[in-house]
């Protein structure tokens, strides 16, 4: 059996991380093996995934019917090219993603991860207006906060931060509108006094340049990476409704949101929209293989049908429609029926709801939202200052509480694009470290510590989870 040093130091001789400054990032966590809702460390440490390892997993790890899916697969083809070939897991999956998506989303093409979903929404959004003779049709307007990817389409239409400024001579230009972050409301109103006024953005910048627009990317009810911002279904309905009125194509982004994380099977239900592309990924085999999708509707695959070649879609990957990915796929969609996942999912909103609500008059909590299987604290900006970093001068603000107390840097992943979250503070290595020592694996954004678990999780480790949660934030608050 590998020692826990002989793997770290192992990796540190061959593997160069994603999101992971080298030089002075901690060793990784040796993982040997998941069940349920924990991952073991191969030194004997039980840790539960509290973010459902980057927002993937759903019922659970190394879930018996998942696993015989894809060994049973993986006996009868494990891939075939995916031109001019076909499979029944493909088709199967299809199939049953046509017969639950929101209304209209008839056509499924494969590809096999969320930046690449984005990737071929843009692409089909844009070669759409073309082939429709509008080829003056192909910018795009995302909102602030968005965040859809790392590959350099996906990177444009997200928000601009830290992580793509090397890249920004690269990115094509991106209008960019007010998102409803309601506790950080753009136009400084409040909720209960508004009529969804920041809408207003969108609709100036598509009255202005509606000749030119592609389409609006948005993440349908919840800003994941950009601070786990939980909007009002209002916002997507009228994002929708704007869409229609200046004839532009809707593309929801439901990587994150799809599959039940809102409680709904995607979050476009939540207003009873229907965009014109949606992108799947994440959630769609369960946590177990890369895969995603972006289906859309007849009218924009008919676009693409011609006696001209030139007006088919010219994009693919070597591993589309994988058959082992698509077999656990389907085997997910057949566990949501056969456990109801759904109604799981609505009981842990009630259940986070209520350990939400008992945290929210803590001074160290700005504001707690929550939707579906996700639940989510802002801390307070006081403490966000507290722990500020110390500035280049060297003076300033040395943190008045005690620093990460592993000396660790941030544990840094694709969850970082946070741009309202105070990535650069220490607060974020701080909860992480003291997270971990508890056994519970989270990885807050700068200063938004989110609960994202695998719907598997039970009654007893929520609260167990939030008895953590709770006893850290007081530990802060008496520091
Ligand atoms: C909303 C959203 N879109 C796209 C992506 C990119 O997905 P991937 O990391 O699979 O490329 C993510 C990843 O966190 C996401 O949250």
């Amino acid at each position: 059996m590998t020692t826990h040093n002989n793997l770290t130091a192992r990796d540190n001789a061959s593997i160069w991380h994603p999101y992971t400054q080298m030089k002075t990032a901690p060793r990784p966590l040796p993982i040997v093996r998941g069940e349920g809702v924990y991952l073991y460390t191969d030194d004997g440490r039980r840790l539960l995934d509290g973010i459902s390892s980057w927002w993937v997993n759903i019922h659970g790890h190394a879930h018996p019917e998942l696993n015989a899916a894809l060994a049973a697969q993986a006996a009868q083809l494990e891939h075939v090219l995916f031109a001019g070939a076909t499979h029944e897991p493909a088709v199967a999956l299809a199939e049953q993603l046509i017969s639950i998506l929101p209304a209209g989303l008839t056509r499924v093409f494969y590809s096999d991860n969320g930046s690449t979903a984005v990737e071929v929404a843009l692409k089909m959004a844009c070669q759409y207006w073309q082939n429709h003779g509008k080829s003056a049709k192909r910018e795009f307007v995302a909102l602030h906060h968005a965040f859809h990817g790392d590959t350099v389409g996906a990177m444009s239409v997200s928000e601009l931060t830290g992580f793509s400024k090397p890249f920004d001579k690269l990115l094509f230009p991106v209008h960019r509108v007010h998102s409803p972050y309601c506790y950080r409301c753009p136009l400084e109103l409040k909720r209960s006094e508004c009529s969804i006024d920041c809408l207003g953005d969108l609709e100036r910048v598509l009255a202005e340049r509606s000749n030119a627009v592609a389409a609006v990317i948005v993440e349908p009810m919840l800003q994941g990476a950009g601070g786990m911002i939980v909007w009002p279904a209002e916002f997507l309905s009228g994002v929708r409704r704007l869409c229609d009125k200046f004839d532009t194509l809707m593309i929801a982004d439901e990587i994150l949101t799809g599959f039940g994380r809102t409680g709904k099977m995607f979050a476009c239900e939540h207003a009873g929209v229907s965009p014109d592309l949606i992108c799947l990924s994440k959630g769609l085999t369960g946590g177990y293989l890369p895969l995603a999708v972006t289906a859309v509707t007849e009218r924009i695959y008919e676009a693409f049908l011609d006696d001209d070649r030139s007006k088919a879609f010219f994009h693919g990957h070597s591993y589309t429609a994988n058959p082992l990915a698509c077999a656990v796929a389907l085997a997910s969609l057949g566990l949501f029926r056969k456990e109801k996942t759904l109604e799981r999912v609505g009981s842990l909103e009630r259940q986070f709801g209520r350990r939400l609500e008992g945290l929210r008059g803590m001074s160290v909590v700005g504001d707690v939202r929550g939707i579906g299987g996700v639940g989510a604290i802002e801390l307070h900006e006081s403490l966000t200052r507290r722990f500020a970093p110390p500035s280049p001068g060297g003076r300033g603000s040395s943190p008045q509480v005690r620093p990460s107390p592993s000396g660790r840097r941030w544990p840094e992943g694709p969850d970082e694009g946070s741009t309202s979250s105070g990535y650069f503070s220490s607060i974020g290595p701080y909860l992480y470290d003291a997270f971990l020592e508890r056994g519970l694996l989270l990885r807050p954004l700068g200063s938004i510590l989110y609960f994202m678990p695998p719907y598997a999780i039970t009654e007893q480790e929520v609260d167990w989870a939030f008895d953590q949660i709770a006893d850290v934030l007081r530990d802060l608050e008496t520091q």
